[in-house]
This record gives C-alpha cells, sequence and structure tokens, in this order.
C-alpha cells in the first residue's frame, strides 16, 4: 500500500516525479506491467498504448505502475457486493451511545464546560494540540472550479472559509498562551495540517501563499495530498479519462488516514510532540478549530476518538447517526434506519428523538491511536459513488460525457474507523448546532447549506454574542447581522466594551493581521 503511495505522490502536478515520468520503460518492464493488468481482466488500459508519443507512454506507464490490478478488482468488488450485515437488515444492534460516553454542551453543567475548556487551553498553551483539515473533496454540488476553502461566502469583510479557519487557529494560539503567561520568546504553536488531492493541491498551495498563510508562520501550515483510484466502468473495468491517462478521483475522506501516514504528517506530529488531534471539515463555516472545550472533554476522558455532533431536527431529517452497532461505536446513515427507529422517542425525555446525535465529521484523535493507522488503515472498506465518468471508448476512440452516472468512484469514509474501537475508548459531545456547525455544500440560491445560510449563521452568532456582551443592534439593511472577526473573539469572549453600544447592522468587527 505504502509503496503504491510513494508512486502515486511522484505523480503529483509539480512534484519531484515529472522528469522521471519522461522515460519511456524498457520492453521488459512494459511486457511485465501488461501481463499483470491482462491477468487482472483490465488491459482496456493499454488500448491506444502503441499510438502514444514517448512522454506519453512514460507518463501513462508510471500511473499505471502506481495501482495494483488485482487490488483494485478486490476493492472495487467489495464496494458493490458488501458483506451482509450480521443483522439482516432488522435495527436490532441499534442503541444509543450509553451516556456514560456522551456529554451535551446543551445541559451540561456550566462549570464542568468551563473546566473542559481550561484543560484544553493549557495543551494548547504546552503545544500538544493539533489541527488536521480534510479539503481534499472537489466540491462538485458547490460548482465552484477553485478548492472549497477559497470561496467567499459574501461576509462584509469577504473572508474565505481557509482564511475564518486560520485566524481561528491564531486566535486560540493567543488565548492559551495569554493563559500560560507566556511572555516574549515562548511561541505556542498549533500545526494545521491540510489535507489536499490532485484536484485541490496546486490551487491550495498558491492560495495560502498568496495570502501569506493569513498570518499563520508558514512552517506550521502542513499542506499535504490524499491518495486518488481509478474510475470504474459499471462493468468493473477501469476508465481511461483519456487515451494516455486513467480517470482517478480522490480516495474519500477516509484517505486521511494512509495519507497521515504516507505524507509525513505523523512524523512531523512526533517531532512536535502533538498529542491531541482536531480533525475537521473545510466546508463547516462555524467550525470552531482546536477547540479547546472538546480537546479538554477528549483529553479528560482518555479516549482514542470522539465525535461531535448536533442534535438531529426531525425524524426525517437526512444526516448520519453516532450510534452503537452490535455493542461498538458506529455511524449508521439516514437510509439504513426504519421509520419506527428514526421515530422513536428518548424513554427520559419524551420530546426528544431517541436516535438524535447528527454526524458533523468533527472528531478529535488522540495520537496514540493515530499512530497505530498502519496496522488497520488496509481493513477500511470502500463505498461506491455512482458518477458521470467522462471517458474514452476504446473500442472507438472516441471521448463520451455520460448523461447520466456510468461508472463508479470508490470512496473511503473517515468514519468507518469508529467500530474499531472499544466504547471505553470513545466519547461523543452534543453541541448546539447553531454555534457549531453550517455546513457549505450547494449553489448559491439553493436556500439549503449554500453560501447565503453560511454569512447567515456566522453574522446570527455574532449578534448573539454582541447582544450577550450589552450592545444593542439596529438594522438598517437586509441583515440585521454581525460579524465578528475571530481574531477579535474565538467563541463570544473578550466582547466586554461592546457594553452599551449601538451597533448597526449589518456590521463588520474587525481587526486586520500586519
Ligand atoms: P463531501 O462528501 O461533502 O464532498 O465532503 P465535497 O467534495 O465537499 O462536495 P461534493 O460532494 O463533491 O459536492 C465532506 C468533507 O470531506 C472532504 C471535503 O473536502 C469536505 O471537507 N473530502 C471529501 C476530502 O477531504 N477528500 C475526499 O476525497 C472527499
Amino acid at each position: 500500500m505504502e509503496t503504491i503511495k510513494n508512486v502515486l505522490h511522484k505523480l503529483h502536478p509539480g512534484g519531484e516525479g515529472q522528469e522521471a515520468a519522461l522515460k519511456e520503460p524498457s520492453p521488459s518492464a512494459l511486457q511485465e506491467l501488461k501481463e499483470k493488468y491482462t491477468k487482472a481482466g483490465q488491459d482496456q488500459v493499454f488500448a491506444f498504448y502503441d499510438a502514444l508519443e514517448a512522454p506519453e507512454k512514460a507518463t501513462l506507464y508510471e500511473q499505471l505502475s502506481s495501482f495494483d490490478p488485482e487490488h483494485i478488482n478486490r476493492i472495487a468488488d467489495r464496494a458493490l457486493n458488501p458483506p451482509k450485515p450480521k443483522d439482516d437488515g432488522k435495527q436490532a444492534g441499534l442503541e444509543p451511545l450509553p451516556e456514560s460516553a456522551t456529554a451535551s454542551i446543551l445541559d451540561s453543567k456550566p462549570e464542568d464546560v468551563e473546566k473542559w475548556y481550561q484543560t484544553g487551553l493549557d495543551l494548547i498553551a504546552e503545544n500538544k494540540v493539533g489541527v488536521v483539515l480534510m479539503a481534499g473533496g472537489q466540491g462538485t454540488r458547490l460548482g465552484s472550479s477553485a478548492p472549497k476553502g477559497c470561496f467567499n461566502i459574501g461576509l462584509p469583510s469577504e473572508k474565505s472559509l481557509f482564511q475564518i479557519q486560520a485566524e481561528r487557529i491564531r486566535k486560540v494560539q493567543q488565548l492559551a498562551s495569554k493563559k500560560a503567561g507566556h511572555g516574549e520568546g515562548k511561541q505556542v504553536v498549533v500545526p494545521w495540517y491540510v489535507m489536499t488531492s490532485g484536484p485541490t493541491r496546486g490551487p491550495t498551495e498558491k492560495y495560502f501563499q498568496e495570502n501569506n498563510y493569513f498570518g499563520l508562520e508558514k512552517e506550521n501550515v502542513f499542506i499535504f495530498e490524499q491518495g486518488v483510484l481509478p474510475c470504474i466502468s459499471n462493468e468493473g473495468k477501469i476508465l481511461l479519462e483519456s487515451k494516455g491517462k486513467v480517470a482517478v478521483a480522490p480516495d474519500g475522506n477516509g484517505g486521511i488516514y494512509q495519507a497521515l501516514v504516507t505524507s509525513n504528517v505523523m512524523q512531523d506530529m512526533r517531532k512536535r510532540g502533538i498529542q491531541h488531534i482536531h480533525a475537521y471539515c473545510v466546508d463547516n463555516c462555524l467550525v470552531k478549530v482546536a477547540d479547546p472545550v472538546f480537546i479538554g472533554f477528549s483529553a479528560s476522558k482518555d479516549v482514542d476518538i470522539a465525535t461531535k455532533v448536533v442534535r438531529k431536527r426531525n425524524a426525517t431529517e437526512s444526516v448520519g447517526l453516532i450510534l452503537l452497532k452490535n455493542g461498538r461505536p458506529d455511524v449508521v446513515e439516514y437510509s439504513e434506519i426504519d421509520k419506527e427507529t428514526a421515530e422513536a422517542k428518548d424513554a427520559k425525555q419524551p420530546d426528544v428523538l431517541k436516535f438524535r446525535a447528527a454526524n458533523i465529521v468533527n472528531h478529535y484523535y488522540s495520537f496514540r491511536f493515530l499512530e497505530s493507522i498502519p496496522d488497520w488503515a488496509h481493513k477500511l472498506p470502500h463505498h461506491v459513488a455512482r458518477k458521470k465518468i467522462p471517458y474514452v471508448n476504446t473500442s472507438t476512440g472516441e471521448t463520451i460525457k455520460p448523461e447520466k452516472p456510468n461508472g463508479i468512484k470508490l470512496e473511503q469514509f473517515v468514519f468507518d474507523v469508529f467500530p474499531m474501537l472499544e466504547l471505553s475508548k470513545f466519547a461523543c459531545m452534543e453541541v448546539k448546532r447553531e454555534d457549531e456547525f453550517s455546513p457549505l455544500k450547494n449553489a448559491k440560491g439553493t436556500g439549503e447549506d449554500d453560501p447565503d445560510t453560511s454569512k447567515r449563521d456566522i453574522m446570527q452568532q455574532g449578534k448573539r454574542w454582541a447582544q450577550a456582551a450589552g450592545a444593542t443592534i439596529v438594522s438598517e439593511g437586509e441583515s440585521d447581522g454581525v460579524e465578528v472577526s475571530p481574531l477579535i473573539s474565538y467563541g463570544g469572549e473578550g466582547l466586554e466594551n461592546l457594553k452599551g453600544k449601538t451597533i448597526t447592522a449589518p456590521a463588520v468587527l474587525e481587526k486586520q493581521w500586519d
């Protein structure tokens, strides 16, 4: 596996393998590779090889060498024909997580939340906390050609998602440093590991460089790349995107585990002494990056993985649920549970759902757990995403842009690792949706999880913070929201000087980095 990814790494745009890729293979090396693909029933990938120019031959050879066709056949077969669930489709093995493994910001004692916050800040001040961002998705629904993190959601400040997240890191570093009483010379650093993919790496790196890493130190921002897998036709054949190139796609957000190892992120964390890791998705504009409360909660429980969840809105909301399946922590998709289970009420609180822990892909990992990735990453299953994949017809040489899904992309899911844990090593924290979760999935105008809802949710949160601090908001425009720069406040703190002030909305409370 590792060897495969290492070869892939050489093929990345701008990567060090560009010159090597220009060497045509020897006839014997080519023969050997052809035999491998023929044996796997995938020799159609060589259909146009003989007619290619030398550099194209070399590039295709390199690309094909980076995959093991038998392995691709195996994972595609398993994804298309997954093993039958033990419970035979019944919901028998499903239970909510027990109280011992959960906490809720909604009804925890304020002193508990404060204790977790202080513990988390201390760990940050000791430079033991790192952050991993999953930003390798192609954002097809949003329809922007740039990586999602570069997207301007229309805030008065015009900040992108990447900038908002970078500023939250700067602020939390500052809060931790202040609490620890660090003077000049001792720096608090929360390293930011940004996972990209083939399509998003180049533009992400350029964007960070052009914006001076948003005031973070360049050496503390580690941009790395997840792997890719070939796209497969509905008949199980590897597709060619052009005569000299296999169609590939990122291997899903579960590709994070292999990528942490093969891209030397683990090595960097080890060197820095990172013990606690917060991982999250690029598209959540409200994400509390390196959230001290979550870090403190997870570290005090001494778990290997913790997740944040929000309360499921109603029985029909289409969200994945975090629960216990046959005694193990797991995620069950909304399509996998029956109506009765979805509608069941909590025995202790009859007005809330029994299964209400909606997954927001916001995780805590202990470093010791991530160190065991090589032991289990190969066991994670692949899932099928049916897509319209442009391809070259290997009989006619014609390029086809299909109108309906003609093939599959193989993806791993980041949460498939949960069932590998004992319940005692897993915890879940319920947080307020309006404070922590507003994903950007769809194009403007959709009305749901789109740029306007992202903007609205940030500005409404700012308004709540300003009001809680004692400000009066008067509105003149179409919006009564207030954008509070993360450089001023991470989570509503530090706004005391707003007391008694009147703010005319829409407004932005901003402080520029130098
Ligand atoms: P989604 O599954 O919502 O995909 O990703 P997406 O790419 O953002 O959008 P669509 O489905 O193409 O419209 C959830 C999170 O997982 C990351 C995304 O960047 C996002 O943060 N992700 C997804 C990866 O890092 N790698 C992948 O291969 C897929």
